[in-house]
C-alpha cells in the first residue's frame, strides 16, 4: 500500500521562532507515533534552519523557492539553498503565490529548479471558481500541462500534486469542496496525467487542500480518491493537527 502524505502549510505564520519551535516539536512527536503516513511540514523560509535537525519524524518542506540557481535575486531563496539547509519537499504554484501573479510558466521553471536539486515539488493546482460551463476542467488541465512542461518520464516519481480550489481555501473561502467534487477532479487530473506523460503517471501522488479540519479529513481520504491532504489552519493548532495525523494513520 502506497504511504500516506500529510503536508502542513504554515503559511505567514507563526509570529515568532518560540512558537515555531513548539509547533515543530508537537507535529514531530505525533509523526514519531505513525506507522503508514509520512508528515512534511512547510514553515516560512526564516524558520527553516531553526527546525532542521530539531528531531521527530516530521519532513522539511518549504513553501516557494526562487526559479533561478544563481544570482542577482533580491529577496529570494534559491531551492539548493533550501536542499542544503535540510528541506526535501517544496509547495511550488499555490494560489496565494498565483494571486501575487505567478503564472504556469513560473511554475514549471520553479518545478524543474526544485527537481535539480533533488528535492520534491508539491505543485498545486485547482480552479478559480466552478463555473456552470466547466471551464474550470479546462483550467486545471492547463495548469498540469504548463506546470509539468519541464518533468520529464523519470521524473515522474519525484512529483506530488495537490488538488486545491481556491474557493475552498482559507477561512474566507466557501468551506471544504465536496467529497464528491474532489473525487470528480482527482480522477480528472490522475487521466489528464495519464494523457500527459503515460500510464506511469499513475502512481504520481495527488493531494486534496482546502479548508481540511479534524472532522472531515477521514472522509476525505476514504471517499475522494486522494493520497493525502495539504492543510493549512488546522496545521497550526498543536491539539487538532496531531489528532488529524492520528486520524488519517489509522485509517
Ligand atoms: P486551509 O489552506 O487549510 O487553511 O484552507 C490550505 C492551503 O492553502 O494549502
Amino acid at each position: 500500500m502506497k504511504r500516506k502524505l500529510i503536508v502542513a502549510n504554515w503559511k505567514m505564520n507563526p509570529d515568532t521562532s518560540l512558537e515555531a519551535l513548539h509547533l515543530w516539536e508537537e507535529i514531530g512527536k505525533a509523526s514519531s507515533a505513525l506507522k503508514k503516513t509520512s508528515v512534511v511540514v512547510c514553515p516560512p523560509a526564516i524558520y527553516v534552519g531553526l527546525v532542521a535537525g530539531q528531531g521527530g519524524q516530521a519532513l522539511l518542506g518549504a513553501q516557494n523557492c526562487s526559479a533561478s540557481s544563481e544570482g542577482a535575486r533580491t529577496g529570494e531563496v534559491s531551492a539548493s539553498m533550501l536542499a542544503n539547509a535540510g528541506v526535501a519537499y517544496v509547495i511550488v504554484g499555490h494560489s496565494e503565490r498565483r494571486a501575487m501573479g505567478e503564472t504556469n510558466n513560473d511554475v514549471s521553471e520553479k518545478v524543474a529548479a526544485v527537481l535539480r536539486a533533488d528535492m520534491v515539488p508539491l505543485v498545486c493546482v485547482g480552479e478559480r471558481v466552478r463555473d456552470p460551463d466547466g471551464f474550470y476542467l479546462k483550467e486545471t488541465t492547463t495548469q498540469l500541462e504548463e506546470g509539468l512542461a519541464k518533468v520529464s518520464k523519470k521524473n515522474l516519481s519525484k512529483i506530488v500534486i495537490a488538488y486545491e480550489p481556491v474557493w475552498a481555501i482559507g477561512k474566507n473561502g466557501a468551506g471544504p469542496a465536496s467529497v464528491t467534487d474532489v473525487l470528480e477532479m482527482v480522477l480528472y487530473i490522475r487521466r489528464a496525467l495519464i494523457r500527459i506523460f503515460g500510464k506511469e503517471a499513475a502512481k504520481v501522488p495527488v493531494l486534496y487542500g482546502g479548508s481540511v479540519e479534524v472532522k472531515n479529513a477521514a472522509e476525505f481520504m476514504e471517499h475522494a480518491g486522494i493520497d493525502g491532504l495539504l492543510v493549512g489552519r488546522e496545521s497550526l493548532n498543536t491539539k487538532a493537527f496531531p489528532e488529524l495525523l492520528r486520524i488519517v494513520d489509522h485509517l
